[in-house]
């Protein structure tokens, strides 16, 4: 398990390269890193809602969630990272699998708007500290730039 500075590293390296499959890499590199990360997705604001976009992991039900609506919907709305130790206890919760028992939801702000988020599930309860949240905003800051271009092609 590298580093939160390592696995920054390689996040540059794979945001420099840029392409296609840059976010894809990088829910691969979070995964793969994370062991407690079980399911890591982006999601993009598009007009009032969040449209799911590349992930790892079982198959969401959630391809479109209301700005607003859920965790996911909460972080956008509240302009701020959501951590919920145990979602079958926070009522703003939708179930994407059985399994999983903590969240937490990154937004990725550039300009003043919010443009999407990183949102990351856990089958292991209040699995999300300090570390994590301090790891994902800065990985949300550096892919900032990212989001911003691809929204203005
Ligand atoms: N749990 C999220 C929905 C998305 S799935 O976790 C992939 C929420 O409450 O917004």
């Amino acid at each position: 398990m590298g580093s939160s500075k390592e696995i920054l590293e390689q996040a540059e390296a794979l945001i420099e390269r840029g392409g296609a499959d840059c976010l894809q890499e990088l829910c691969g590199l979070l995964r793969r890193e994370r062991p407690h990360y079980n399911w890591v997705g982006f999601y993009f604001v598009e007009g009032n809602e969040l449209v799911l976009g590349p992930f790892v992991g079982a198959p969401s039900p959630h391809v479109r969630i209301p700005i607003g609506k859920g965790i996911c919907g909460a972080a956008v709305a509240e302009r701020q990272t959501v951590v919920v130790p145990d979602v079958n206890a926070d009522p703003r919760y939708l179930a994407c699998s059985l399994q999983t028992k903590s969240e937490i939801v990154v937004p990725i702000e550039a300009g003043g708007r919010i443009l999407g988020e990183i949102d990351i599930d856990s089958h292991t309860p209040d699995a999300f500290g300090p570390d994590d949240r301090a790891l994902l905003e800065e990985l949300a800051r550096r892919l900032a730039p990212l989001l911003a271009s691809a929204r203005a092609r």
